[in-house]
């Protein structure tokens, strides 16, 4: 069962060409969800990777929650590594949110647009868990500002997203095919670094490095769009500059891997 918690219909929304990317986006990942688990491979290791974080930590009363939840990927990885730890699983995606495969506990998830902030239950936090989900919000270093400054004294923010220096070899193949870079504009990592030290203490920041031996460029976007993760304002290409791409993109991938730049976060309100 979802809770719906909408402040307001996005329609409403005075930015609209936000509010209609927010909807393409939600409209994307709905698309995917049947087989998000299946296909959401870094996904599920840096989800590992955060709820190996939390195992240690010590996190007083308060609400924690899971922001841009998906299916839950990383909540789950918490409540197996702290079973202590069950996270509100906070999603604008029903589908995915639905899609969650059944556990042994019952999970609260809560149906949210991310762009309106945080909805009150979640102020006084103890746990701001999220993964792969911040770069999709508008202006993602003021919804971080955010997220810090709901947390409750002594409480923490687990943080995975990725940044701007992914991709390069995307980029440079469109340069060279002379077609727009139709991958989501990511946000930088030194913003986002400087924005959490602003109000909370850095345990860990590190900048990981994942690489996808993909040598096809329509293979790599069909990766994309298997996860639902192919939004992007730039538009899509024709089926001309698809194949100019195809036909600029490196052709022995081993040797010019595809790169995410992924920023890890642990760090502590003081
Ligand atoms: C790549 S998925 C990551 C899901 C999950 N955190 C994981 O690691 O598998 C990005 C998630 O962000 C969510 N998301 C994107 N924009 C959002 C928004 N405005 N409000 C709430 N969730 C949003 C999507 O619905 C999707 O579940």
């Amino acid at each position: 069962m979802v809770e719906t918690s909408r402040a307001r219909t996005r329609a409403a929304d005075p930015a609209l060409p936000t509010a209609i990317f927010s909807e393409r986006v939600r409209d994307c990942f709905s698309g995917a969800a049947n087989h998000y688990e299946a296909e959401a491979r870094i996904q599920r290791a840096i989800a590992w990777r955060l709820g190996h974080l939390c195992r240690p930590l010590a996190i007083g009363p308060g609400p924690r929650a899971d922001l841009g939840a998906g299916t839950g990927l990383l909540a789950r990885s918490i409540a197996l590594q702290r079973p202590d730890l069950n996270l509100v699983r906070l999603d604008n995606c029903q589908a995915l949110l639905e899609s969650e495969p059944p556990g042994r506990e019952a999970s609260t998830r809560l149906l949210w647009d991310l762009n309106l902030g945080l909805p009150a239950q979640l102020a006084g936090a103890s746990l701001l868990a999220s993964s792969f989900a911040l770069q999709w919000l508008e202006q993602p270093r003021r919804h971080l500002d955010q997220w810090a400054s709901q947390l409750a004294r002594g409480g923490w923010l687990v943080l995975a997203v990725p940044c701007a220096a992914s991709f390069q070899q995307w980029r440079q193949a469109a340069e060279r095919a002379r077609v727009p870079f139709t991958g989501l504009a990511l946000p930088a990592a030194s913003e986002l670094i400087e924005a959490a030290e602003c109000q909370l203490q850095l345990l860990r920041c590190q900048r990981l490095r994942f690489s996808r031996r993909r040598p096809q460029a329509l293979a790599f976007l069909r990766e994309l769009k298997a996860i639902g993760a192919q939004a992007s304002t730039a538009g899509q290409l024709s089926p001309a500059e698809l194949r100019r791409l195809q036909a600029h993109w490196p052709p022995r991938a081993g040797e010019c891997p595809l790169e995410w730049e992924v920023l890890l976060l642990l760090a502590r309100k003081p």
